[in-house]
């Protein structure tokens, strides 16, 4: 059984990055920059943030970020967008997840110049992925995609099993191992007879919420396993949706949490906003909204 250490692929991609950078910088004169705004004090989205700015930092972007209090508007909130999408300094602008309620999120995510989105959330790179045509994958597929790639894990032709339909993740996710030929059923609350479905899966990929959710009977012998969930138990430790101990021995290949698609999310935001730093020198277009 491997063993599949997303913090060695991230490693492996930043410094690439790192090094991408520095020639990027000297051939251009022009440093990639990414803005993080982050509305509220919750605990989690700050120890997120800081991790992204420090990220920027090693690779050697320029990186602000924009700490507002609860209290923001929503016009307030759109007013910094709209400076951010106008800086040429910038060139990536991320809004961390979730906002508080009385923002609307999806007014925020159709705000931001899709040029600099890359988080992939705006329709209209949503758009460009659906046609496998586009600058920016959203950060979490993105980050399974690169761990599949570095243990050389086939994906043509195999029957991919993608548990979580959510925008950020299955549903991308589905089109990503779509792109690459797999042969994908997306799974969700209402599938019937899931374990079925599941033990059918050459690779299953699982982004669901629940810890522990899928246990040892719904594995096929040999399969590639990938665990994007994060949960948080009562007594503080963290737990994937899949029960690792359990179903480890079956795998050909596994993802354990934490150190497997958790520490790829921010190496794939940093790729991203150098596709952005990029694509705004080749092309000086404009807002596309
Ligand atoms: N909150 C949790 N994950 C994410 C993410 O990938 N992007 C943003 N913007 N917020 C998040």
């Amino acid at each position: 059984m491997i063993r599949m250490d997303g913090k060695e692929v991230s490693a492996y991609v930043r410094e690439q990055l790192k090094n991408e950078t520095a020639e990027f910088i000297s051939q251009t004169g022009v440093t990639p920059g990414l803005a993080v705004v982050i509305v509220g004090e919750d605990p989690a989205s700050q120890v997120y943030v800081r991790n992204k700015h420090r990220a920027c930092t090693e690779v050697g972007f320029y990186s602000e970020v924009h700490a507002l209090p609860e209290s923001t508007t929503q016009e307030e909130l759109l007013a910094l967008i709209a400076r951010l999408n106008a800086n040429p300094a910038i060139h990536g602008i991320l809004v961390q997840l979730p906002l508080p309620k009385h923002i609307d999120e999806n007014a925020v995510i159709l705000a931001i110049d899709p040029a600099k989105d890359v988080d992939a959330f705006h329709p209209y790179n949503v758009g460009r992925i659906l046609t496998g045509n586009y600058d920016f994958v959203p950060c979490t597929p993105a980050g399974v995609m690169e761990i599949l790639k570095y243990y050389h894990i086939e994906i043509a032709g195999r029957e991919c099993v993608v548990v979580g339909r959510s925008n950020i993740v299955g549903k991308p996710q589905a089109l990503l191992l779509l792109e690459k030929n797999g042969t994908v059923t997306v799974c969700h609350s209402h599938t019937r007879n899931l374990a079925e479905v599941t033990r059918r899966a050459d690779i299953l990929v699982v982004a669901v919420g629940r810890p522990h959710f899928i246990g040892p009977d719904m594995v096929k012998e040999g399969a590639v396993v990938i665990d994007v969930g994060i949960n948080r138990l009562p007594d503080g430790k963290l737990a994937g949706d899949v029960d690792y101990d359990a179903v480890a021995p079956k795998t050909y290949a596994i993802t354990p949490v934490p150190g497997g698609v958790g520490p790829m999310t921010i190496s794939m935001l940093l790729r991203n906003t150098m596709s952005a730093a990029r694509t705004s020198i080749r092309v000086n277009k404009p807002c596309l909204r």
